[in-house]
């Protein structure tokens, strides 16, 4: 017994500073959050953020602030969809936190690999971006595997169908609620590139 006093008094210190008020509030929120996915999110995103069909993009593992910027920007027309506009329209901000939280909790299966030689196109792509048209390599923000951070979208295990559709909506410009970086992005990628860089990112876990 290398520890017979320390153990007890640690835990009960824990419990002590992690608070019930705070616990409370977090309950009653997540409880929120899982009757607005099941009633709604879940028919196009899916039950756990693992999307209904290849034409909704993937919510699990995402970060739950971007999570909750998306929502507040598709609220007030910042992020155009309609769809999402209507979606977003009737949530408070503690809301769109709490789904952020919750799906930020859930996690995907990547995509197995099918085609080898368009993944390792799109490997080079996203690790080494392409030194001939200026291309920034995709993991000096999005991270080597593609997690992301709170302020930056995560990527991995996403449909490549909508990948490759945000892709087009920065380079046209109908996707202008972030900042620009990635419209230069965007501009520089070729559709090969860009296809095959979606298929990467597919299965990344
Ligand atoms: C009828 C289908 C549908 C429903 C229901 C729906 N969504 Fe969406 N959602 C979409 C589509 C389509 C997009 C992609 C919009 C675009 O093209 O930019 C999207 C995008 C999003 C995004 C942005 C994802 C990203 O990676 O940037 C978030 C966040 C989101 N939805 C959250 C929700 C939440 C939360 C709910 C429930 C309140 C919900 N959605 C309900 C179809 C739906
Ligand atoms: C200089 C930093 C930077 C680089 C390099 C970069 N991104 Fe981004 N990316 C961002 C930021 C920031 C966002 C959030 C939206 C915005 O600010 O416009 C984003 C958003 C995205 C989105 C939207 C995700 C979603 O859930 O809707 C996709 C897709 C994307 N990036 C793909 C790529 C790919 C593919 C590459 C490489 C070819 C790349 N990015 C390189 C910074 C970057």
């Amino acid at each position: 017994m290398p520890y017979p006093h320390g153990a007890l008094p640690g835990v009960s210190l824990l419990l002590a500073l992690s608070g019930m008020p705070a616990l409370a509030a977090s309950t009653v929120d997540q409880a929120r959050a899982e009757e607005i996915v099941s009633e709604r999110c879940s028919l196009c995103h899916g039950a756990q953020g693992e999307a209904a069909s290849v034409v909704f993009p993937r919510l699990a593992g995402q970060h739950a602030e971007y999570v909750a910027k998306q929502l507040a920007d598709f609220k007030s027309g910042k992020r155009k969809s309609e769809t999402m506009q209507t979606q977003a329209a009737g949530l408070t901000p503690a809301e769109m936190q709490a789904l952020g939280a919750f799906f930020e909790s859930k996690s995907v299966a990547a995509k197995t690999p099918r085609d080898l030689e368009l993944i390792a196109v799109g490997r080079y792509i996203f690790n080494q971006g392409n030194s001939f048209s200026g291309l920034p390599s995709c993991a000096s923000c999005h991270g080597p595997q593609a997690h992301g951070t709170p302020q930056l979208p995560r990527l991995a295990g996403q449909h490549p169908r909508y990948i490759e559709d945000q892709l087009q909506q920065f380079n046209k410009r109908e996707r202008t609620n972030d900042n620009a970086v990635m419209h230069t992005v965007a501009a520089k990628l070729t559709a090969l590139e860009a296809h095959a860089v979606a298929e990467y990112i597919a299965t990344l876990p």
